[in-house]
């Protein structure tokens, strides 16, 4: 099979070329020809490609441009757009999974600013203190916030520009989270991430992994959640709740060096097998 492997032109570390490598590298291992392409490529030679797509990007416009030309995309546009916004994942699962409770902040205009602010007050008498702020474009838990106090919420606010939400915190689960990754609509492979001196459990920032089995429970949001969002292949994270298991957030394009690491298993492996079959090859 012919794959094209769609990346962001604008990353350039490290993190993000391994990853790049280990797909490239699962599918040739399995007899396959992938070429690699950025978004800023394809922006003007869209029409050049015929092929399956494994879009590890979240360049939503080019993905919708490419899906209208009829090409099949691994994560489909609206999965990674899902995913991407938080307050849209939300939207999505509501009702549907368990969920902290969520506000999406009403929309501000880049150039303007969140320039009233009262609206902070009402979202802290909502959820108590402390409560969790979280950029909606945010990653690896560098735009999430916990804001104790209704003047530090108030200044992490005025300090963006960027859409928010605001989201109970779960202090029973703080500095620890679930990390599954879900591939085809099956659970592949689950850690459990700890960070005793920070309340967010993301290894970029200091949080130590470990082999985890999830319960049927776990497995079953996890999956659900995928079936949801209609992902392909996504990495759902779960907070541990004093009642069950709560949905934090969806990732259309995980990264999977840290949970191969952790449990020697490769999701890239896993997603070209889905690809496979997606395609019937
Ligand atoms: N509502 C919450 N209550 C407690 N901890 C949270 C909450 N939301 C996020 N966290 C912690 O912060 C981390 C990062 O948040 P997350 O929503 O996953 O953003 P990112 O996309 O940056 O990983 C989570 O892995 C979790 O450890
Ligand atoms: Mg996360």
């Amino acid at each position: 099979m012919q794959c094209r492997l769609v990346v962001n032109g604008f990353l350039s570390s490290s993190k993000f070329s391994e990853i790049y490598a280990w797909l490239k590298a699962a599918f040739e291992k399995r007899g396959h020809d992938m070429t690699v392409c950025t978004n800023i490529e394809l922006a003007f030679e869209k029409t050049a490609v015929t092929e399956p797509i494994l879009f590890w990007d979240k360049d939503v416009t080019l993905a919708k441009g490419l899906e209208a030309m009829g090409l099949r995309l691994f994560n489909s546009s609206r999965a990674i757009e899902y995913c991407d916004n938080k307050a849209l994942t939300y939207i999505a699962l509501k009702d549907k999974v368990p969920m902290p409770t969520t506000i999406p902040a009403p929309m501000t205009y880049r150039n303007i600013g969140y320039t009233h602010t009262e609206f902070v007050k009402k979202a802290g008498d909502l959820l108590g203190y402390p409560f969790v702020i979280k950029e909606c474009f945010g990653s690896f838990g560098q735009q999430v916030y916990l804001a104790k106090e209704p003047s530090q919420a108030m200044s992490i606010v005025k300090n963006t520009r960027e859409p928010l939400v605001f989201q109970k915190f779960i202090a029973e689960s703080q500095g620890k989270d679930i990390r599954i990754n879900v591939v085809g609509g099956k659970a592949q492979a689950a850690m459990l991430r700890r960070n005793e001196k920070d309340f967010r459990a993301n290894i970029t920032i200091g949080g130590k992994m470990e082999k985890y089995t999830p319960s049927a429970e776990e497995i079953n949001i996890a999956e659900y959640v995928c079936d949801i969002l209609g992902l392909d292949f996504g990495g759902v994270d779960l907070l541990i709740g004093s009642s069950g298991p709560l949905v934090c957030e969806v990732n259309s394009n995980a990264h999977f060096k840290n949970i191969y690491d952790c449990t020697n298993i490769n999701i890239a492996d896993k997603i070209a097998e889905h690809i496979e079959k997606c395609m019937d090859i």
